[in-house]
């Protein structure tokens, strides 16, 4: 059993850092680069254990791998991917099962997916209807197909049209992947707009994607193809960002900077909500590339909608900013909090609730009263599962709080490897 990790609280934090690579951006980095025909270069790939998991795989699947200085080369074989004999474990990484099941759905085969056990918990089922009126055969435990899967894949996918119930960037994705190698063309439609990097990326590397906006939701149609190979440049990630950006308002006495991050709009809900809230927090794009600057600043309550923030990743640390704010912060919809790396609904009333806040929910809302300044936090403990977004929030309510202690602090490397030496170089 590993030793809780002790977050003290500091005087002062200022300065300027980067944050890895963006995770959505380097899982389909490398799963595109190893559907291509060739030498593709990735820049910038986040180094946490998902991607990892994700590198892993798609060699196994038979694309090459070499890193040079920090620039990896995947080489993706002529003659297309081909079906392991080994299991192919995606580890704590919900992005790398779903997407995945995507792509070997294609590959003719059988295909053995593992986890640890917060992915054998998450519902695969969201993945396994769609690809399966593909013609892919996806088989888990229980009625949420639970790994470990087996995915039975054919080269014979039929294209499909298709409502995403719920909305999420990695059913889209999955159904999108499996997509480039079905006979005719792949709709999916999704209710809220969710993150574009799929899409984009396909686009990319030379797929036919067409995409429109509809009232608050997209259509999104692919026509099969391989995508080409490509030269990857990863920004940083905005959803790590969402934590400098947190502790950089509810701390006393703070000025931080995150340098080059994707400011894509369905990524940065949680800035808007920051500045409803009254932070000091502005972004701004030179270059093409985001920067962020966040302040000490005073928050008041707000009313939060999952809408804003569709994969409603920023939730956890939000609970954090609301815990600092003077009134009750209203979190409505967040059910789709329950079923990430832990019971995120759970994870964050329990913040606010451990550092001393008044916490309730009804259905799938809950209410934080905060406290009006995270100077009035009380020392906490706290069991952070095998979930590094709950990691990270914990530390940032004792970096401006009166400290904690972290349990599990180490799955902080499943996105985030340096991001305890990253709030040391502020300090
Ligand atoms: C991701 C989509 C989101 C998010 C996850 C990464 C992606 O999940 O929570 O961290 O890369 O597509 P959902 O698709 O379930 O919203």
């Amino acid at each position: 059993m590993n030793a809780p990790r002790r977050v003290q609280s500091v005087t002062s934090l200022s300065g300027a850092l980067r944050v890895p690579g963006d995770k959505s951006t380097s899982h389909r980095a490398l799963m595109i680069s190893a559907l291509a025909s060739g030498t593709s270069t990735i820049e910038g790939l986040s180094p946490g254990e998902d991607v990892k998991s994700t590198s892993r795989i798609i060699e196994q699947l038979g694309a090459k791998r070499s890193d040079d200085l920090g620039v990896i080369t995947i080489i993706g074989p002529d003659s297309g991917l081909r079906a392991s004999d080994a299991e192919l474990d995606c580890g704590n990484s919900g992005t790398t099962m779903r997407l995945l099941c995507g792509v070997v759905s294609g590959i003719e085969g059988t295909h053995r997916l593992i986890g640890d056990a917060s992915l054998s918990k998450r519902p695969m089922d969201r993945v396994a209807a769609p690809l399966g009126l593909m013609g892919a055969v996806i088989s888990g435990g229980g009625h949420r197909v639970n790994a470990p899967l087996e995915v039975t894949g054919t080269s014979s996918l039929r294209g499909i049209d298709y409502r995403v119930p719920t909305p999420s960037a990695q059913v889209k994705s999955a159904i999108l992947l499996a997509g480039l190698h079905a006979a005719g063309d792949t709709t999916v439609r999704e209710d809220i707009r969710t993150r574009t990097t799929t899409e984009d990326m396909l686009r990319s590397a030379g797929v036919d994607v067409s995409s429109v906006d509809q009232e608050l939701g997209r259509v999104v149609s692919l026509t099969p193809q391989r995508p080409k190979a490509h030269n990857w440049r990863v920004p940083g990630d905005p959803s790590q960002a969402a934590f400098f950006c947190v502790l950089g308002a509810i701390h006393a006495n703070a000025h931080i900077e995150v340098l080059d991050i994707d400011v894509a709009p369905e990524r940065t809900g949680f800035i808007s909500v920051l500045q409803r809230m009254g932070a000091q927090v502005d972004a701004s794009s030179r270059e093409g590339r985001g920067i962020v600057t966040v302040k000490s600043s005073q928050l008041t309550s707000t009313e939060i909608n999952s809408r804003e923030i569709p994969s409603v990743d920023e939730v956890p640390i939000l609970a954090v900013a609301a815990a600092a704010a003077r009134g009750v912060t209203v979190f409505r919809d967040m059910g789709e909090l329950r079923i990430k790396e832990s019971d995120r609904f759970k994870g964050s009333m329990m913040l606010a609730s451990l550092v001393g806040c008044r916490v309730w929910s009804e259905g799938d809302d809950f209410f934080i009263d905060g406290l009006s300044s995270a100077e009035a936090f009380s020392y906490f403990s706290i069991d952070a599962g095998l979930d590094h977004r709950i990691v990270m929030s914990a530390a940032v309510a004792g970096l401006a709080g009166s400290g904690c202690s972290i349990l599990g602090a180490k799955t902080v490397a499943s996105s985030y490897p340096t991001f305890f030496e990253d709030v040391a170089s502020l300090s």
